[in-house]
């Protein structure tokens, strides 16, 4: 059973947002049941935002409704094109049981892109702010309060029209759901292993790497599915050149032993709002920071000389994690000093401390979502 609320004032963004509320949304026991040990990605809040485009008609009818199943039409374009894209970011609880987020409008930017390289059209950064703080509005008390928890917020976009022809759709769906976060990988923030994949690819040139869509993750998942068998959390990828890309969901992050952080820069790679922030409060403290091509060799090289003292993942999902190996089909990397992986864990912490509103956010990355 559902409750309609009346139509709310128009938002900043000028569109009238409706509210359904949930009138079956999850008790206070049922909810605090899963804040004690949300994982990641396993449970829902009991409203999701929906936000419809036409060619004609433009971003229309913004509502919060109760979170269930989406209907579409059996030949709803993305069904069969993968005219789609996402994105992931975080709620956090401060101490004082305000809500905030982290560099929102560089989710907005990226999403634009995405967007631009999917054909499919660009939400404007103000509504989805907006679509943010709606369902903050709604879900506030599923944002948990443990240490290092978090409610995670996938915006995402995909193309309902029904037609089966090749072309961008002309109708086209924004959703946003959220979901209770703990740590991504179980193991928290040990070091974790890399599988390196050489038969398989994420992206090529001029290919859809530096979208978010969701057709990367699919084309990762047989790899990654590989990369389990090996006894590792993640796998890597090359380009064609033999050069570093990143994880299949997480950008990395090579340690030399001066301190200097060298991380891959190819216009294949999803450029990671959290490698960006890393590397600025690395760039505070003083190292050096290098945004180049990376050759595998140069790593494996570097790694035997000593050049180079260790490696780390950064994403929004997995936030900052050391990598102890690389294992690829004839050879590994292993890295066992602790220089490289104090060095992650500090930048870790020194992230999640502006995150969660225990140091000065002296970058203004914070936005507040429930005021
Ligand atoms: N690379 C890939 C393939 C990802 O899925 C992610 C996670 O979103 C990242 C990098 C890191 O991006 P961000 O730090 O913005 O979450
Ligand atoms: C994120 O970190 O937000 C991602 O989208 C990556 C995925 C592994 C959950």
């Amino acid at each position: 059973m559902t409750i309609n609320l009346p139509l709310q004032a128009p938002s900043a963004a000028g569109l009238i947002w409706q509210v359904i509320r949930n009138g079956e949304a999850k008790t206070p026991a049922e909810r605090d049941a899963v804040l004690a040990d949300p994982g990641f990605g396993n449970h829902f809040t009991d409203h999701m935002v929906d936000i419809c485009w036409s060619e004609k008609g433009g971003w229309h009818r913004p509502r919060v409704t109760p979170y269930g199943p989406i209907s579409l039409d059996p030949a709803a374009a993305v069904l069969h094109y993968a005219q789609e894209i996402f994105e992931g970011m975080k709620a956090y609880r401060h101490a004082d049981g305000s809500i905030h987020t982290f560099r929102p409008f560089e989710n907005a930017a990226r999403m634009q892109r995405s967007a631009r390289r999917m054909a499919l059209p660009e939400l404007p950064s103000e509504i989805f702010i907006e679509s943010l703080k709606q369902i903050i509005a709604v879900d506030a008390d599923w944002v948990p309060s443990a240490p290092e928890t978090s409610l995670y917020l996938r915006p995402f976009m995909f193309a309902k029209e029904a037609f089966l022809g090749v072309r961008p759709a002309k109708k086209v769906a924004y959703y946003v759901i959220a979901s209770p976060a703990g740590a991504y990988f179980p193991g928290g923030v040990e070091p974790v292993n890399i599988w390196l994949s050489t038969d398989y690819a994420r992206a090529g040139k001029g290919g859809t790497g530096a979208a978010k869509t969701g057709g990367n993750y699919a084309s990762s998942l047989l790899p990654q599915a590989e990369a389990y068998e090996k006894g590792c959390q993640q796998v890597a990828f090359l380009d064609d050149a033999g050069n570093l890309e990143e994880l299949g969901g997480m950008n990395i992050v090579l340690v030399k032993r001066d301190g200097t952080l060298v991380t891959p820069e190819s216009p294949s790679i999803l450029e990671g709002i959290t490698r960006d922030s890393i590397l600025q409060l690395a760039t505070d403290r003083g190292h050096a920071v290098e945004r180049r091509a990376i050759s595998l060799d140069e790593w494996r090289s570097g790694a035997e000389s000593g050049e180079i003292v260790g490696a780390f993942a950064c994403g929004t999902a997995a936030v900052v994690v050391p990598i102890g190996r690389l294992l690829g089909t004839d050879f590994e990397i292993v890295h066992t000093g602790a220089e490289a992986s104090e060095l992650a864990l500090s930048l870790r912490q020194e992230l999640t401390d502006i995150q969660y509103g225990r140091v000065e956010d002296r970058h203004g990355w914070l936005t507040r979502l429930d005021a």
